[in-house]
């Protein structure tokens, strides 16, 4: 047992077992780590990472922007790689379970994962790829994701990963952004049964961007179209490099990767990660809230294409030299097993998954666990939106056996890494709860004056100064939007967009996003960018995309649609409307239902007011309406909407 429940309140405590076992088991860390956050940092990053030089400076601030360990050379590829071979050269680094169940996995160790790397980062400079140049990566998760990435930051280019279940639209906003002249891509992939093709969406985002050179991963035997001096399979560059290549020195400050996220506005913001201070949240992160040691086997089910997949799937547990798994496929395919017959194959001690999966599985029925040994499970994780009660209990008696504590892990792709969570040994856990600021890290809550808020009072859950290491830099290329978008709201601190209060004592319940992006299935996606794309069909004159609360997926799109004079409404219109939606984006933005209406609630300055519709979505009380140019509207817009959502 690794948890034991308080007897008095429905929490749990970690059990001597685990406290013994545990990296951190002294509530005391917390109070010793915020009396000089810098130095817990500097400590830790001296102690636990590789630096070819040390740094001059632990921590410099020019609000918004700081720095950490300023003037240190390191890189992420050596801490990753280079450093484990010596001792741990054979020691597994990633399995990878293709989602054929006929296809074996593959395993490579330390050393084939930096002899690979090595050769892929010759391919890339063979490519002219240079130091501080991007690279777009659009690949689906084979270990090719993990070396390409890698192979990026041992030469010093910025890899920007495009998630793969994205359109190719949504890869050719970010591959113009980014400025990226190389792709990597594969020519496909599986996904229940189905194979894939990647390499089309490639090839139809292309046009219009830099990219010169595309390298392909030939995952299916097919060819799908190689277009002559531009397209390279990636095994026949391989075949001509040598597997010898030396590591960049990278000041600590120096771009590490640009992963883009959905904003308020249409534009994804390209976030940008530096290397050291990353690096040592991620490696941190990693060890103590999954609290893993070198024989552990860790699973992150994240995609490689948001940040939970570069810095658990990637830098966290690599630069901690463990054992991780990867799967490339549909969680319930072919059988709704899958996942927990990894686990057993694998005999995984961490798994890490996120509330939307946790809510399938619940509904799917236990009947696909109970064949399966999962005794190897020693800690639960949670991540990409708030855990509600029934999942919670679900996922800790059901996968748990009440026998692991559930680690919810607050964050952001803009703080890199985890941010508020319990830790393993340490404790409480708490359902719904994600629990305190990790050893180091500043947060609050502020209400509406910039003051800390009453226990059990929601307001604005900001970070403060010190800033964590693993905080985001920028946003490419654009300073205006960094600054109006996160540090803008109240002086001197930073504003994560997300709803919050403290319970029990200084542990925090994360409420949710607060701003006009929405989680659908762990996604987070722009409610703009979907309204752009509605906007973009002849014959839409205005729309309002909305979240409506769904069991399974925490949120679905709702658009609601005004059209044009002397345009129908019709199933088919509606069709279109959501093709284009699919075809900017990807699928999963794809609208659960188009509501086509003559009018929306708006100012008198003629705004829609998204807060109201979204009030009614969700059965909350709508407010004041009497502000409002069109009052009417509300009363005729709550018709509709009973009629079409419940
Ligand atoms: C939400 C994912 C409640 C939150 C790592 C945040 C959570 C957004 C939790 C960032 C959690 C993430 N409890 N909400 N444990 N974890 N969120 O950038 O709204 O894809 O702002 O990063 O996910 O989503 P992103």
């Amino acid at each position: 047992m690794w948890v034991e429940k308080d007897s008095k309140k429905n929490i749990y405590w970690p059990s001597s077992e685990m406290k013994k076992k545990a990296h951190v088991s002294d509530e005391k860390i917390y109070d010793e780590s915020l009396k000089d956050p810098v130095k817990f940092w500097s400590n830790h990053a001296k102690k636990s990472l590789n630096w070819f030089k040390s740094w001059e400076k632990d921590y410099e601030e020019d609000f918004p922007d700081f720095k950490w360990f300023s003037g240190g050379k390191i890189n992420a590829s050596f801490n990753c790689l280079d450093r484990h071979v010596e001792n741990n050269g054979n020691k597994p680094a990633i399995i990878w379970e293709p989602e054929p169940v006929e296809e074996k996995e593959q395993i490579l160790t330390y050393n084939d994962l930096l002899q690979e790397t090595k050769k892929f980062a010759n391919v890339l400079k063979k490519l002219g790829v240079k130091k501080g140049d991007t690279v777009g990566i659009y690949l689906p998760m084979t270990p090719h994701v993990q070396i390409a990435m890698l192979a990026c930051a041992r030469i010093g280019a910025i890899h920007s990963v495009v998630f793969s279940a994205f359109s190719s639209e949504a890869l050719k906003t970010r591959l113009i952004d980014a400025e990226s002249k190389i792709l990597i891509t594969a020519n496909g992939y599986w996904r229940r049964g189905k194979k894939i093709n990647l390499k089309k969406s490639a090839d139809a985002a292309l046009p219009d961007t830099k990219v010169q050179k595309v390298v392909v991963v030939k995952r299916l035997e097919e060819d799908l179209g190689m277009k002559s001096g531009r397209d390279f399979y990636w095994d026949e560059l391989m075949e001509k490099v040598s597997d010898d290549c030396s590591c960049e020195e990278m000041e600590s400050n120096e771009k590490l990767f640009l992963l883009y996220t959905s904003g308020t506005t249409g534009k994804p913001k390209g976030v940008v990660h530096d290397t050291g201070g990353y690096l040592i949240q991620s490696f941190l992160t990693t060890k103590w809230n999954f609290d893993l040691h070198s024989d552990d086997v860790f699973w992150c089910t994240a995609d490689i294409g948001w940040i939970t997949g570069h810095t658990y799937s990637c830098y966290g547990p690599l630069s901690n030299g463990l054992t991780m798994v990867i799967y490339e496929g549909s969680p319930d395919f072919p059988e709704p097993d899958r996942f927990w017959k990894i686990i057993e194959k694998f005999k995984v001690s961490a798994f890490y998954t996120a509330p939307t999966a946790i809510r399938m599985f619940a509904r799917l029925g236990k009947q696909f666990l109970e064949k399966h040994d999962l005794s190897s499970l020693k800690i639960l994780g949670t991540v990409g939106e708030p855990i509600d009660l029934d999942s919670w209990n679900w996922f800790f008696e059901v996968v748990g056996k009440k026998r692991c504590p559930i680690i919810d892990t607050w964050w952001q792709t803009e703080t890199g890494a985890n941010v508020i969570n319990a830790l393993p040994g340490i404790g409480p856990f708490i359902p719904t709860v994600a629990g305190r600021p990790f050893p180091g890290i500043v947060a609050d809550i502020f209400d509406d004056s910039g003051k800390t808020v009453k226990n059990e009072k929601t307001g604005d859950l900001v970070l403060k100064s010190p800033f964590p290491p693993g905080l985001l830099r920028g946003v490419y290329k654009n300073p205006e939007k960094f600054k109006d978008t996160y540090w803008s709201d109240y002086p001197d601190v930073y504003y994560s967009s997300d709803g919050a209060k403290f319970v029990f004592n200084k542990n925090i319940r994360v409420t949710g996003r607060i701003d006009d992006v929405m989680k659908v299935a762990g996604h987070l996606l722009s409610t703009a960018e979907m309204e752009n794309a509605i906007n973009s069909c002849a014959g839409v004159s205005e729309c309002a995309v909305i979240p409506k609360p769904d069991k399974i997926k925490g949120f679905v799109p709702v658009a609601f649609v005004i059209l044009k004079k002397n345009f129908k409404k019709s199933e088919e219109f509606a069709d279109t409307i959501v093709q284009s939606v699919r075809k900017t984006i990807g699928p999963i933005a794809k609208p659960y239902k188009i509501i086509f209406v003559d009018e929306l609630p708006k100012t008198r300055s003629g705004k829609i007011v998204r807060r109201m519709i979204r009030n009614i979505v969700s059965g909350e009380p709508i407010g004041d309406s009497s502000t409002l140019e069109n009052p009417n509207s509300v009363n005729f817009l709550k018709k509709v909407i009973e009629r079409e959502l419940k």
